[in-house]
């Protein structure tokens, strides 16, 4: 009725739609994680749900990952920030799969469940099933009091606000926040990372939010790249390292919305399957910013562009190499390589978006898809 499309109207900020609103909030809604607990000026980082269970976190053997979806992805980005920074064993685990093959678990470990709503019945089983064998669970929940949050023994909520947008967004990049925070924290107290290194990446987080602002200026050329691309029927994503994860979100934000089939891959398996797609009709999204694998990607870059397949590539500021072969450039500001999911996320949120809103899809409720998943 009248009443309530107004109500939504208003609670949709001036923008089409929730997700648009969600993807543009990302500079505040990293902020409000961090706020409190990140102080970069004094060299502080406190997560006050990880106090108590600092010394189990420490000297774990293991670290579990468990979550469903795109808190899923979230749950990659953070294997490889607890790799590097604190040294630990991480497994990332679809809590669908772990909680049915009888896993391997024990109170060496430490459990990590990672869920937007709190409420995903295939994540909660999981740390039912984790929790049995003796394992600290910790959860990184947006929704506060959900049963997720209710079942761990600790926890840190990302604080992203509502996120009523089906297809998630702002939950993933406050995802990322914490599991960066708690990654820092670790290394730094079990001294796999230097002081003087911490510090500098304490104050490089800082400036994230900021970064994801300049990052959404990018819409119109974006909206633009998307008009061009719309009607495509494969995408391919590709990106290594830190980006791996990101090409794996790039993917599900297209399919979730725009219902085109879309593929992430690791930038180096495209040589062992995915390159027999490519011809004149397969964008393929890289993520190519400067950091460690740079070159081996620029390689892959050229490897699509001798198939003729377009090329969209998410790169870092000012790079040059790329604009040569890439048929489309879109530049997001340099950052530490382990923040760099946080920022290269952004414009594929945005692509996705355009495409979705070209197509004529429902953006915020797209079909067969639910927000919370609460059944097996
Ligand atoms: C559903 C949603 C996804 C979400 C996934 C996990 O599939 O549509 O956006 O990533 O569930 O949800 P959770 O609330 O546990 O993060």
């Amino acid at each position: 009725n009248q009443l309530e499309m107004q109500l939504e109207a208003i609670e949709k900020g001036g923008y089409e739609h929730f997700m648009l609103k969600e993807i543009n909030e990302q500079p505040r809604s990293i902020a409000d994680c961090m706020r409190g607990r990140l102080d970069a000026k004094n060299g502080r980082l406190v997560l006050g749900g990880l106090r108590d269970y600092m010394n189990k976190f420490q000297n774990a053997e293991r670290i579990i990952i468990t979550a469903c979806g795109t808190s899923w992805h979230a749950g990659l980005v953070a294997e490889y920030l607890f790799e590097e920074f604190a040294r630990i064993p991480v497994e990332v685990e679809y809590a669908s799969e772990f909680r049915y093959r009888n896993p391997v678990v024990s109170e060496k470990d430490f459990v990590i469940a990672i869920s937007q709503s709190g409420e995903t019945a295939d994540t909660l089983a999981a740390i039912e099933l984790a929790k049995s064998k003796g394992a600290t669970i910790f959860g990184v929940c947006n929704v506060v009091g959900s049963s997720i949050a209710r079942a761990t023994h600790a926890g840190s909520y990302t604080h992203a606000g509502p996120e009523i947008g089906v297809a998630s967004t702002k939950a993933f990049t406050a995802q990322i926040s914490v599991l960066t925070m708690m990654a820092l924290k670790l290394g730094y107290q079990r001294g796999t990372l230097p002081e003087s290194r911490y510090i500098q990446l304490l104050s490089e987080l800082e400036t994230i939010p900021g970064k994801v602002e300049k990052a959404l200026k990018l819409n119109d050329q974006i909206e633009k790249i998307a008009a061009e691309y719309k009607d495509s029927r494969n995408f391919l994503y590709l990106g290594r390292g830190y980006n791996f994860p990101v090409a794996l979100e790039g993917a599900l934000k297209l399919k979730e919305i725009s219902y085109i089939h879309a593929e992430g891959y690791p930038a180096a398996e495209m040589k062992h399957g995915p390159i027999a797609l490519i011809d004149e009709e397969m964008p393929v999204v890289f993520i190519a910013t400067k950091d460690s694998s740079y070159e081996k990607v620029v390689s892959n870059i050229q490897e699509v562009k001798a198939r003729k397949g377009k090329i969209i590539a998410v790169v870092t500021e000012g790079d040059t190499s790329v604009r040569n072969l890439a048929d489309h450039v879109i530049e997001i500001p340099a950052t530490e390589e382990a923040f760099v999911p946080l920022l290269a996320v952004v414009p594929l949120q945005i692509l996705s978006y355009h495409i979705a809103v070209m197509r004529g899809c429902n953006v915020d409720q797209p079909r067969n898809l639910a927000k919370s998943v609460t059944v097996e």
